[in-house]
């Protein structure tokens, strides 16, 4: 049985490359364009066995060339694709463009990944069994997602969920209480706390966080892109820093972030350690074009961590 289970989307990325993301009714020259599969289950699933953990996949995609190729990709790296289900119809695709500046603007249009329903988390709990962290993030049926929280938690593994991307309507309070861990990035704790997103310093997070933990969320822990990360668990809110680089592309850097988080924490390493190894590897996936391609393996991380080391800062209060 796999210690890390990621039940979760599968997306093919259709992806352009321009100087800058067109405004509505705006149509502008780009510069490139490739496929490439993508998705945040399966980017997490991806990074987290190129990272070096031993990672299982449940999820649907469709029965055409997108499918077959988005599961190849994921067998690559060694892991366990038994659990995905192909579905009469189309995959779910993203189409994705990546300015200059490294942002990116994307739509998804998610295909097989609305088939995933309870009634299949729980025909295909068995690839729960033994595992140690089941992640999860929100491009299926959230009812779905619930059940799979549910089915990990009675598994006995951590449960990390990634509230990406951003609900449109509130979370269900139980999905909240029944994670360990909630993920969410500057955006998506600002909509799930009710206010409009927007940069934040890692003060407003802590702030952002703790309303999460009143509302029954256990650890937090926000993703601020080049800012690092802020933990909330038991203790005072920290700051993990990130490592400065040069950023060409940051797409799925969250996703990378949870692979890595997940892989360290498999490896009983104390949730700060793990936010580090996470600030790490995506550090370094936001260097390169692309999404699972971007993913650094687990050699070029440690060799990075040696160089770059991450100091915990305190948070005021
Ligand atoms: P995405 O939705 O594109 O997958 P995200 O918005 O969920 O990403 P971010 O907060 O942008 O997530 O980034 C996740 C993590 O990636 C950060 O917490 C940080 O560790 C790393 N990261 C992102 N951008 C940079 C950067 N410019 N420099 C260094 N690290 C970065
Ligand atoms: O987090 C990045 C991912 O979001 C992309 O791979 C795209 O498929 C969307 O799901």
């Amino acid at each position: 049985m796999a210690k890390i289970v990621v039940v979760g989307s599968l997306n093919m990325d259709l992806v352009a490359t321009s100087p800058r993301i067109p405004v509505v009714g705006e149509t502008i020259i780009g510069d490139t364009y490739f496929t490439e599969p993508g998705g945040k289950g399966a980017n997490q699933a991806y990074a987290a066995a190129k990272l070096g953990g031993d990672v299982a996949m449940l999820g649907h995609i469709g029965d055409d060339e997108f499918g077959r190729e988005m599961r190849e990709n994921l067998l690559k790296v060694g892991c366990d694709a038994s659990g995905i289900r192909t579905e009469p119809g189309a995959s779910g695709v993203a189409l994705i463009f990546v300015a200059a500046t490294g942002q990116n603007s994307i739509i998804v249009v998610p295909g097989a990944n609305t088939k995933f329903t309870p009634a299949h988390v729980a025909a295909d709990s068995h690839h729960l069994k033994g595992s140690k962290v089941v992640l999860l993030q929100l491009e299926n049926p959230t009812e779905t997602v619930l059940a799979a929280a549910h089915a990990a938690r009675n598994a006995g593994a951590l449960v990390i969920l990634d509230p990406a991307p951003a609900p449109a309507i509130p979370l269900p309070a139980e999905l909240i209480r029944t994670v360990d861990v909630m993920t969410p990035n500057e955006t998506e704790a600002a909509i799930l706390a009710g206010l409009p997103p927007g940069r934040l310093q890692p003060d407003q997070a802590a702030q952002l966080g703790k309303e999460l933990q009143k509302r029954g969320a256990k650890t937090v822990v926000v993703k601020l892109g080049d800012q690092g990360c802020v933990l909330l668990s038991d203790g005072e809110p920290v700051l993990l820093p990130a490592p400065k680089v040069n950023a060409v592309d940051t797409t799925a850097a969250g996703d990378t972030f949870n692979a890595g988080f997940a892989v360290a924490l498999s490896e009983g390493r104390s949730l700060a350690d793990a936010c580090r190894f996470a600030n790490h590897a995506a550090a370094l996936s936001v260097t390169r074009l692309g999404t699972q391609i971007a993913v650094p393996s687990r050699f070029e991380v440690d060799h990075f961590a040696k160089e770059n080391s991450i100091a915990a800062v305190a948070l005021a209060h």
